[in-house]
């Protein structure tokens, strides 16, 4: 397979160490589909995708890349990938349709067999444990809301350990509880769609604390080499102009995505600078925050790009908005900017922030949407992500000569797939899904990626 145009290929990259950790990232809800079969229970984004005008073009996720049944199909185009790990996670309610009681056996089936399956093909499993998609029984209660969820979850997370623990070496808690509090119950624009504005402490406070209790699960259960970490979102926040309230405004930001998310887990406390922004953290119990503090052994970063932020007026319901990237910046399909600096920038901001406390990093999400589409002779050549994966590499071997020790690097993602709210137009995959038929067809920037594995081997 050749449909690389030289003159497009950006220059070879320095060598990683030896033992860097390369894959690909996917989460159930985005891939599966199968949403009614085996007896998967509903999650809180069937519910959303059901609601008129939650998501572009009314688009679901019932059939989504067919992976629930084409599992084995996927598992070969890693191997042919040569990635050492892949990154995927566990629907909830294919394990417990209502959030609690016994494990649905052929839930439980699906996931060990692809867990089979990657390790026949010499590829590392990394579960996480919960990408976003609340069983709807539990949402019912209160969801995040409600602090008993934390201790549903890591009652779930002792089923999944007893099952996968003797096979699995990496284990991610949950992914970005800042995109989930925020998007999900605070500006309602993911699932469960709550607007609770500057009211979502509860939300965040029970998801890091259930984070913990996960931890402690894992622990309790599974061998002392087994690695285990959460995947964060690391977002530089930038004032969108000189004016003295926007660099309040990135201030504030700042504390409330990457501190508020990260402080708690590294340094055992939440930033002073919350109760000065008047948020209510009466639902913090003596002892919470020595339960959320397990010892991590890597920090999974999620890195797209930084955040540009104005000031609202007063008595506006958020103090803060995200303002449009500068136009010099190149967009990517999501109208997200290209800025691969931000993320050697985002890197050393950790090490300076939390020092010896700083476990290794992965970088545990990576990539970029385009609309991708096959060209006459049925080939997907998309060179702009071939650069935008080349352009952070570089930018993260830069934080690595800094001194941040970065252990992996995961492409989001292997195949083009239902994007949340966006529905299935951007494609954000290392390899084209057609959705009418299924098929595959891997793309340049797939090419690219493989070849850049088998050098650095
Ligand atoms: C991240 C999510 C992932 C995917 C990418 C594009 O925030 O973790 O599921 O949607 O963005």
């Amino acid at each position: 397979m050749t449909h690389r145009n030289a003159a497009t290929m950006p220059p070879e990259l320095p060598r990683f160490p030896k033992d860097f950790l390369w894959g690909v990232a996917t989460s159930a809800y985005q891939i599966e589909g199968a949403l009614t079969e085996d007896g998967r229970g509903a999650s809180i984004w069937d519910r959303f995708c059901q609601e008129p005008g939650r998501i572009a073009r009314g688009d679901t996720a019932a059939i989504a890349c067919g992976h629930y049944h084409r599992y084995r199909e996927d598992v070969a185009l890693m191997s042919d990938l040569g990635i050492g790990a892949y990154r995927f996670s566990i629907g909830w309610t294919r394990i417990q349709p209502n959030g609690r009681g016994a494990p649905n056996p052929k839930g439980m089936d699906f996931y060990s067999r692809l867990v089979d399956e990657l390790l026949a093909s010499g590829i590392r499993p990394m579960p996480t444990l919960y990408h976003w998609d609340l069983p709807q029984a539990l949402q019912d209660a209160g969801g995040w809301r409600n602090r008993d969820t934390a201790k549903h979850f890591a009652d779930f997370v002792q089923i999944m350990a007893e099952k996968l623990g003797d096979r699995v070496a990496y284990w991610v808690t949950h992914n970005e509880t800042f995109e989930h509090s925020t998007l999900g119950y605070c500006v309602g624009a993911h699932a469960p769609g709550l607007m609770l504005l500057m009211d979502a402490f509860p939300v965040v406070h029970h998801l890091l604390l259930s984070h913990g209790m996960a931890v402690q699960a894992l622990r309790a259960s599974l061998p002392r080499s087994t690695q285990i970490g959460i995947a964060q979102s690391m977002a530089p926040a930038r004032p969108a102009s000189d004016r003295p309230e926007d660099h309040f405004a990135a201030g504030m930001l700042e504390v409330l995505h990457c501190r508020q998310h990260v402080d708690p887990l590294l340094l055992g406390r939440y930033p002073i600078e919350l109760a000065a922004f008047g948020i209510d953290q009466s639902v913090i119990l003596v002892g919470d925050l020595a339960t959320i503090a397990q010892p991590l052994d890597f920090l999974g970063i999620n890195y797209y790009n930084p955040h540009y932020v104005q000031a609202t007026p007063p008595g506006s319901p958020l103090p803060l908005l995200l303002a449009e990237p500068p136009a010099r910046y190149e967009r990517t399909e999501m109208g997200w900017p290209i800025i691969p600096q931000g993320l050697t920038e985002g890197l050393l901001g950790l090490r300076e922030r939390y020092g010896a406390m700083l476990p290794p990093v992965i970088i545990t999400e990576s990539g970029m949407a385009l609309a991708d589409a096959l060209d006459a002779n049925g080939r997907v050549h998309d060179p702009r992500r071939v650069r935008y994966l080349h352009d952070h590499l570089d930018s993260l071997r830069e934080a690595m000569e800094g001194g941040v020790d970065v252990r992996g690097y995961f492409v989001w993602s292997l195949l083009d797939n239902f994007e949340w709210a966006e529905g299935y137009r951007p494609r954000f995959g290392l390899v084209h899904v057609d959705y009418p038929s299924q098929r595959r067809t891997v793309k340049t920037s797939y090419l690219w990626y493989r070849d850049l594995i088998a050098a650095q081997r």
